[in-house]
């Protein structure tokens, strides 16, 4: 019976000081009966490492790769060169936004003058090749929004064909090209964000390429789909 209680007190010891003082605040670490994964070997930023031949905890990027956030140079950055131009950024231009103020803007930005965005037709491709790669599953390689994921019946993705959605005196349906830039970076309703995945230069190439699926729908007279 003497050792039902001693017993009895000890387990009822144990689940106070498991349970009892949850809640309460100490500045104390917190006692951890099972090692949690709190503690492992790991690197802090900027810190030393013997881990590594070199003592750095850090590793420089892999040689004749390019990071992400820079734009890839027209030739490969020889060594000690660093690519400079930003290709995403938080910036609150035209060129970063899409928007002047806050109003959208139309038309491709001009601030780019050391390589200016022009519709010729190397932009025009690379935006074919990124729509192809980015939008076209949903939107369609047309445009017409009928994209694979519409056989699913999951969402119907904006048609850029649709009568209305071309013409930039139908201010309800028309997108003018920095508002599509803001859909391509921030997402909207139903469709998330590219601005991680597609470089700023890249999203305008998209812009003009849908621009040209418009005017081609127009052309062979498509656009009542
Ligand atoms: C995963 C499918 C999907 C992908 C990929 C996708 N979209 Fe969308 N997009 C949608 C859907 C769905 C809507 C309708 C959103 C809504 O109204 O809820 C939409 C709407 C839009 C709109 C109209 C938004 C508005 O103003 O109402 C534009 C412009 C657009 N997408 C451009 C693009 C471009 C450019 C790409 C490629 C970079 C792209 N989308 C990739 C699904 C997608």
């Amino acid at each position: 019976m003497k050792y039902f209680f001693l017993s009895y007190l000890f387990i009822g010891a144990i689940i106070v000081s498991a349970f009892g003082l949850r809640g309460s605040k100490s500045e104390l670490p917190p006692i951890e009966v099972f090692d949690d994964m709190d503690h492992q070997a790991k690197l802090k930023y900027q810190a030393a490492s013997e881990f590594f031949a070199d003592g750095r905890g850090a590793r420089l990027p892999v040689k004749g790769t390019v990071p992400m956030g820079f734009e890839i140079p027209a030739k490969p950055a020889a060594d000690g060169e660093k690519p400079t131009r930003f290709a995403f950024t938080n910036g609150l231009s035209y060129y970063q936004t899409g928007k002047i103020g806050d109003f959208y803007g139309d038309g491709l930005p001009t601030e780019i003058t050391s390589d200016p965005l022009v519709y010729n037709e190397a932009f025009i491709k690379r935006g074919e090749q990124r729509y192809g790669i980015h939008c076209a599953v949903c939107h369609g390689a047309s445009g017409n929004g009928k994209g694979i994921t519409s056989k699913f019946g999951i969402m119907t993705a904006f048609n850029f064909q649709q009568a209305g959605n071309t013409d930039p005196a139908n201010a309800a349906a028309f997108r003018a090209d920095g508002a599509i830039f803001d859909v391509i970076t921030n997402g909207k309703g139903l469709m998330g964000g590219y601005g991680g995945n597609i470089t700023l230069r890249d999203r305008w190439a998209i812009v003009a390429y849908i621009r040209a699926l418009q005017q081609a729908a127009k052309d062979s007279g498509a656009t009542l789909q």
